[in-house]
């Protein structure tokens, strides 16, 4: 019996039962059997939710580019180890081979270095999808840089947040990025970011869409000069178990985006071999994740947990609309990709096209079917399951956070029987517990209530960027000695679990998380706006899109309501990215609100999804007058 990777239910079973009754035994045999290590741990795990702490693999040193990259060359040196499919289908894809990737990532690694960066300092990488995305990525990585990236569909605004929360020193861009038939000014971007970051001292520029661009004069460095000058190798820094490895903001749904702090060690395991067991890799495979390397699913799933497995990774640097809906199927088919890992919100956008597109392509590669983001929704199910599987590629449906750094609810696909809209059963090792309102665990199954994980995994954030008690309050005082994940979810009868989403004021919107609190604090900047309330309402390729209540300060004058619409989405994507952008924006009278002033989202967001039928009681609103005056407004 392999530990490293599952086949069948039965050993699920027996590996699994292995991994909660002693988790340590089991995590230490994984560490020691698959991974490189400079020196062995003195501890496996320590552990204390109240405090948080958590610490995995103490004492124990390693670099993670090292097993990402070097111990391949010997096996697998002229094995591609990133295919790159452009934008332009009509540009040739790139296979860099980990012999190249050891050269390029050590290039890099040099050129950071002699731009003064040294362990422990943030790098913010602002880049779309090309190469140097994941070889600055391991650059950083190589040196012990602690990479913060940052997704480059966010606005100038959102990017100095973030850049100026974890005083980066130094910014990774590129001239520009295409996106389909547009072009982005990336660097654009990033001038007027800067303007408010003084921490930044140098920032390096990709060359992608050969724009003439301003380059800050010492400050700004085009990068491929100095990576043709740069040395071949880069002795890699031995790094502790738990030095950061990097910083990922996440959506909150109060205040400033909260910028998660990974380890090195434990994330490195768990990446790993996650990614082993949910997808199935074999060494001859072609994996393909289509999510951006600025979000947890392309950290962990297209750069480390691939690479330590010494994978093929496809990145696309482009969106599944161009040159038509037909794009993904034909990489796939180009690729002969085995395993394909996507989002609902994209399933939904292409199953919307018909299946034309994909009768085109030959997809009879494909093994195994991902999705992650949101709740999948059983049409999307179904469409996936026939059309792009045809019912022989078992689909896991993949829950995980930002926050957990790998995948926590999952089919192991051919071993775990799928239920479509179920998230299946807990990974190895992770021990999942549903609570109700008063703080208990409910035992049993044909249970709901709201997750929580109550044994430490080795992917688990260890703290949010200089905001410890953000960190305790946020994940680890709903529930005593529990980690809460703001998610709803259902037991089955046979322990199968279900997502049911956000049970806070996230919204997920195509897959991207946004806190409702910062878009209002947006909108409310506009001077007109007195006060508004945002929530999600059911959105057929979203999955939920964004309805706005503003009401707006008496000022006499009336003004055009479709104006103001477009000034407020405007003020939006000026602030968090389009992304954000409202939907739907209704003007009110007022909002409704409870005697203690707070907002009743539930109502609205009832009125929102047109399900008014129960609002329940509202004679203890402060001011149970708006509702019905909402009701007969609304969208
Ligand atoms: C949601 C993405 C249902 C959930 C890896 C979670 C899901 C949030 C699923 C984290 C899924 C993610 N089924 N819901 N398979 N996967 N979610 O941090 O609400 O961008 O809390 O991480 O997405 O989103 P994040």
């Amino acid at each position: 019996m392999s530990n490293y990777h599952i086949k069948h239910l039965e050993e699920y079973y027996q590996v699994y039962r292995k991994s909660v009754r002693n988790p340590e035994i089991f995590w230490e045999e994984i560490a020691e059997e698959h991974f490189m290590w400079r020196k062995k741990w003195d501890n496996v795990l320590s552990w204390d939710f109240t405090k948080p702490e958590v610490k995995w693999f103490e004492g124990a040193q390693l670099n993670i580019t090292e097993n990402c990259i070097d111990r391949h060359l010997h096996i697998r040196g002229d094995k591609t180890a990133i295919i790159f499919e452009p934008n332009n289908p009509e540009e040739e894809a790139q296979h860099i081979s980990y012999r190249d990737l050891h050269d390029k990532v050590c290039r890099f690694a040099n050129v950071l270095k002699e731009q003064g960066i040294q362990k422990g300092d943030r790098v913010c990488i602002y880049l779309p999808m090309i190469p140097e995305l994941a070889i600055s990525v391991l650059a950083c990585a190589r040196i012990g840089a602690i990479h913060s990236v940052v997704f480059a569909g966010f606005s100038s605004s959102a990017l100095a947040t973030r850049i100026n929360d974890a005083t980066c020193k130094m910014v990774i861009t590129s001239d520009g990025s295409y996106r389909g038939a547009k072009t982005i000014d990336l660097k654009g971007i990033v001038d007027e970011a800067l303007k408010e970051c003084e921490c930044v001292e140098t920032v390096l520029v990709a060359k992608r869409i050969n724009t003439d661009i301003h380059m800050e004069t010492g400050r700004d460095h085009w990068l491929q000069p100095l990576l043709d000058e740069a040395y071949h190798d880069c002795v890699p820094e031995v790094m502790d178990a738990e030095d950061p490895l990097f910083i990922l903001y996440t959506s909150g749904s109060t205040g400033k985006p909260k910028g998660m702090v990974h380890s090195t060690a434990g994330y490195m395991v768990y990446s790993a071999y996650t990614f082993k067991n949910v997808f199935q890799y074999r060494e001859q495979d072609v994996y393909w994740c289509t999510a951006d390397i600025g979000w947890i699913t392309g950290h962990s799933y297209i750069v480390y947990g691939p690479l330590c497995n010494g994978a093929t990774t496809v990145m696309f640097e482009g969106v599944p609309s161009y040159p038509d809906f037909g794009r993904f199927w034909e990489i796939v088919e180009k690729h002969k990709v085995n395993q394909f890992y996507t989002a609902p919100t994209a399933i939904r956008a292409l199953a919307k096209e018909g299946v034309e597109h994909l009768e085109k392509h030959d997809l009879s590669s494909l093994k195994v079917l991902g999705t992650v983001g949101e709740p999948i929704n059983e049409e999307a199910w179904h469409w996936y399951d026939d059309n792009v599987g045809k019912r022989k590629a078992p689909i896991v449906d993949t829950w995980w956070q930002t926050e957990t750094g790998g995948i926590m609810i999952t089919p192991i696909p051919y071993a775990t029987p799928t239920k479509p809209t179920y998230a299946t059963l807990p990974f190895i090792g992770i021990q999942p517990a549903l609570m109700d309102e008063n703080g208990n665990e409910i035992k049993g199954n044909q249970v709901d209530g709201r997750l929580c994980i109550k044994f430490p995994w080795p992917s688990m954030a260890r703290t949010i960027w200089g905001n410890h008690q953000r960190y305790k309050d946020t994940y680890f005082s709903a529930y005593e000695n529990k980690y809460f994940t703001g998610d709803g979810a259902l037991r089955d009868e046979v322990g199968y679990y279900r997502i049911t989403g956000r049970v806070d004021d996230v919204i997920i919107v195509s897959g991207h998380n946004l806190g409702t609190a910062p878009i209002e604090d947006a909108i409310n900047e506009h001077p007109a706006v007195a006060e508004s309330a945002i929530v999600g309402f059911p959105h057929d390729i979203k999955g939920n899109a964004l309805y706005g209540y503003v009401t707006l300060k008496e000022t006499g004058e009336s003004r055009n309501q479709n104006n103001l619409r477009k000034e407020i989405n405007q003020i939006i994507t000026e602030q968090i990215g389009p992304i954000a952008k409202l939907d739907k924006i209704q003007f009110t009278n007022g909002l409704p609100k409870t005697r203690s002033g707070k907002i009743m989202r539930r109502i609205l967001r009832k009125i929102a999804g047109k399900d008014t039928s129960n609002l329940g009681d509202t004679s203890t609103l402060l001011n149970p007058e708006v509702v019905q005056d909402i009701m007969d407004n609304a969208l």
